[in-house]
């Protein structure tokens, strides 16, 4: 008797077709069991979904990592400067947006994944996450992603999709069933999916755009509110990725490329800020907002160097998407509470465990240090 006869409590004489059909049977009904219980309450109750079950999924698909985060593991530092133009001051009390004040930024600039030591590959979601330092102790923290829309709308579909997505080790691909089963399931991801598939790779992090996904209210000093999503939008004109820059064979390219540019220049973004209207939905990330929507460029971001990840640089930061000072709130979003717990989750875990040097602390391609 096989071990899979074993498994299924089949007859010796099944054949393996057979076989794997009751298995497949048997999954289906545990992967049902797992469901119902992950469902049941909702996000933080008990039983349900919780952070650290997000975080051991993480740990599941990618392997054990120690001393990085779980997500967006492969990352470098960046600082600079927050110019506001004050012409965000009529939507939002925060003092970032008052006229003329120029806001100390530190920042990381990350891939998406739970792997450190991934080589460079352009499609990968290319991140920059920013640590405002605001006047009487307040901060402003936020994590943007160079995608269109999120793709998934729940925490519980993030969970799912984490596994959904889980690359086969024989062929480095996700499995295409699970994924279409995911989908089948989801179809606003399979949409939200489609979406970032279609956007134009740009070149580098210098020319992404990077977007706040989540909806946000601004709230203004009259106390009236408004629903907003961000974006950081480079003055550098995007150029496409390529076909020579794709076959590099520099498996920090994206990373190396961006600290040489900044040693010669700084690199600047400008914070548009996208204006919801009612029929806008902000709980829902794999929505896009329709394009002719008001947006108001706020200010500047001018970003002056980069740095490996160290204690004293961006290692140790929780770009937890809730630190908002007040006049930015959070919308009725379910991903951004769980974000903010997962974060939180994340950080406790590495900042407990030994740190081994980021791949990308290394030299430029031109051989100096970073
Ligand atoms: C339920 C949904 C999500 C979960 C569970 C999740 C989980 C995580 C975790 C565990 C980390 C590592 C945090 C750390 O150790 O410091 C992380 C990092 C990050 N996530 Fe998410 N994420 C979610 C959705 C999003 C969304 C919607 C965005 C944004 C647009 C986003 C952007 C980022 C960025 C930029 C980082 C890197 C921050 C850094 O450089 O330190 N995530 N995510």
């Amino acid at each position: 008797m096989t071990l899979l006869h074993h498994l299924t409590g089949a007859p010796p004489g099944m054949t393996t077709r057979a076989l794997m059909l009751r298995l497949a049977g048997i999954g289906a009904v545990l992967a049902g069991t797992a469901g119902t219980f992950t469902y049941a309450g909702g996000w933080l109750s008990p039983d349900a979904l919780t952070p650290a079950r997000v975080v051991d999924r993480f740990e599941q698909v990618n392997g054990p990592h120690p001393g990085f985060r779980r997500n967006h593991a492969k990352g470098l530092c960046v600082a600079g400067t927050f110019a506001s133009n004050g012409a965000g001051a009529r939507l939002s009390k925060a003092s970032v947006f008052s006229a003329g004040r120029v806001t100390w930024v530190e920042g990381r600039v990350a891939l998406a994944g739970g792997q450190p030591y991934a080589a460079d590959a352009a499609a990968t979601v290319r991140s920059l996450a920013l640590r405002f330092r605001l006047p009487e102790g307040e901060e402003w923290r936020t994590g943007m992603n160079n995608i269109p829309v999120f793709p998934v709308r729940t925490p519980e579909a993030f969970y799912e999709q984490l596994l959904a997505a889980k690359p086969n080790p024989a062929t480095g691909k996700p499995d295409f069933e699970r994924l279409k089963a995911f989908f089948a399931v989801h179809p606003e991801s399979a949409k939200a999916a489609a979406l970032i598939k279609a956007r134009t790779i740009t070149s580098g992090f210098a020319d992404s755009t990077f977007r706040s996904l989540n909806a946000f209210r601004f709230v203004a000093s009259d106390g009236r509110t408004t629903s907003v999503r961000w974006a950081f939008v480079p003055e550098r004109r995007p150029e496409p990725e390529s076909a020579a820059q794709e076959a590099q064979a520099d498996k920090n390219v994206l990373f190396d490329t961006l600290a040489v540019e900044l040693r010669r220049e700084p690199l600047h973004w400008h914070l548009i800020v996208t204006l919801g209207q009612a029929s806008d939905a902000t709980d829902d990330a794999t929505l896009p907002w329709p394009a002719d929507r008001e947006t108001v460029d706020v200010g500047t971001l001018t970003l002056t160097g980069a740095a490996p990840e160290e204690a004293d640089t961006c290692r140790d930061i929780n770009f937890d998407p809730l630190v908002l000072p007040d006049g930015i709130a959070p919308s009725d979003d379910p991903l951004l509470s769980a974000r903010s717990a997962a974060y939180a989750r994340s950080f406790t875990r590495r900042a407990g465990e030994e740190k081994v040097p980021s791949a990308v602390a290394g030299t430029s391609p031109d051989g100096a240090s970073l």
